[in-house]
């Protein structure tokens, strides 16, 4: 299988078996947006709240918190996005497409330029007679800043003064709570606060499913240090990201970490290091970002607001501004990854074998022969006591291979059948989806057999 053609089949399977829809389809769709079904929900929910789990509930250092998406204009010209959050963009004369000059050069040349000045960017773009991957026309603009941030506008404020922006990054909210979460909390540094949601970016795209789009979520979080500590814990947090994903099974020869050069730091960043996956798309990219912010972000607040954020030790009474290493989690990409590395084929068997904690349905509920009253009584009774701890499938439809199929074409780690045996000592088969073998288990040791294997 060749690598274009895995995303090929990733999109299709998506669609079909309800994980994700183009969005406001039929209207013609929008560029770049798509809509969750079903399936794809409970895989983003199952991934936010493992990640909840493993970084906030089984920790004592870490805060969470859920910040609103739209808050004061004046935090985005703190934290510099109004002026620094910017992409190269180049319109194509011909068609009309706005073009990402640096992702242009990357795929062409495969140089990367982020962050170079313009004029440079513009230079290369020209000597190369780089071309507009639409229409094919060299008819191009030159290279100009395109701001990141969507805008909007609050009905509420005065006359002219209603422009707002929708988060760029979940990051500034924990900037934002920062002195209250100390207040109410007395956390001894180091801490962390978390943040799962979404952030808006005016991204000029070159699509990639749901890569990169215009909406998306992040799990985020906000780790406040000593200064001189802000190395051991930039690595610390590195091998918790890698930790992270390979405990989700994401093939480690895939995964790599990269540098930022220092033009490709973001303004507010010191040090700033890539996980990138080798996806079927051009090959490594971001995964998941690691910054090192320093004490950046609290130091622009206060000098914006007018409010001392600095923290109090309360031992020593020393005051300082906390440095601050932050791990970002694309949720989206998570996905993404997830459902592309979990792909296989088996002759015409399809199987995603993504962890079972990420499955959208951990077990899948089957009377053998829908025909027979008995069984299907049986095989509801069964389905009903698992749905009260899991997320279970129940199907009837068609002969039992068929539902195997369709069920490890979804992930769905385990298959349970209720047949003529079971009416006679009250076992059922459990099917396992990668090894496709068979075990018979009692009824009443199914919920405490998959609670095992979950774990
Ligand atoms: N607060 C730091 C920050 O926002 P970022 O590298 O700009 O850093 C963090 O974004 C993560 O969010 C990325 O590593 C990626 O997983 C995800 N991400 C960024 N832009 C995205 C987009 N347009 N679509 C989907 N995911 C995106």
């Amino acid at each position: 299988m060749s690598e274009q053609n895995l995303l090929e089949k990733i999109v299709s399977l998506c669609k079909r078996r309800g994980f994700v829809y183009p969005s406001s389809e039929i209207y013609g769709g929008l560029a770049n947006a798509y809509d969750y079904g079903p399936l794809g929900a409970e895989l983003l929910r199952n991934i936010k709240d493992l990640w909840w789990k493993t970084f906030v509930h089984e920790r004592e250092d870490i805060y969470g918190t859920d910040g609103g998406i739209i808050s004061n204009p004046k935090v985005w010209q703190a934290s510099g996005h109004t002026e620094s959050f910017n992409d190269p963009l180049i319109d194509c004369k011909s068609c009309k497409k706005r073009i990402r000059a640096d992702h242009l050069i990357e795929d062409e040349l495969n140089i990367k330029v982020e962050g170079k000045p313009l004029g440079e960017v513009d230079k290369i773009v020209l000597e190369n007679k780089l071309k507009c991957p639409s229409c094919g026309s060299v008819d191009l603009t030159s290279v100009r800043k395109f701001n990141l941030l969507f805008e909007t506008s609050l009905g509420s404020l005065e006359e002219g003064k209603d422009k707002v922006y929708l988060r760029g990054e979940t990051a500034q909210n924990m900037f934002l709570t920062f002195q209250n979460v100390v207040d109410s909390f007395s956390p001894k540094i180091p801490f962390g606060l978390a943040q799962v949601g979404k952030a808006f970016r005016n991204e000029v795209t070159l699509g990639n499913f749901i890569f990169r789009t215009f909406e998306f979520e992040m799990m985020e979080l906000e780790y406040f240090v000593r200064e001189k500590n802000w190395e051991k814990y930039f690595e610390y947090w590195k091998e918790e990201m890698t930790g992270w994903l390979t405990s989700l099974g994401i093939s480690k020869d895939k995964l790599r970490w990269r540098r930022h050069t220092e033009e490709e730091l973001s303004h507010y960043s010191k040090r700033t290091e890539d996980i990138e996956y080798d996806f079927p798309f051009g090959g490594f990219k971001e995964l998941y970002g690691l910054a090192y912010r320093t004490d950046y972000d609290l130091r622009q607040h206060t000098k914006f607001s007018g409010v001392d954020l600095r923290y109090r030790d309360q031992e020593t009474g020393e005051e300082f501004f906390p440095h601050v290493v932050e791990p970002t989690f694309g949720v989206t990409r998570t996905a993404l990854v997830a459902l592309l590395d979990s792909y296989t084929e088996d002759g015409d068997r399809v199987v995603l074998r993504l962890d079972p904690r990420l499955a959208p349905y951990k077990v899948a509920v089957f009377p053998l022969l829908a025909n027979k009253p008995e069984l299907v009584k049986k095989a509801r009774e069964v389905f009903e006591d698992l749905k009260t701890e899991f997320h279970v499938a129940w199907d009837d439809r068609g002969n039992i291979g068929k539902r195997y199929y369709s069920q490890d074409e979804i992930g769905t780690p385990w298959c349970v059948t209720i047949d003529f045996q079971t009416l006679e000592d009250d076992t059922v088969t459990v099917r396992d989806r990668d090894t496709t073998e068979q075990e018979r288990f009692k009824t009443s040791e199914l919920v405490e057999l998959f609670r095992k294997r979950l774990e």
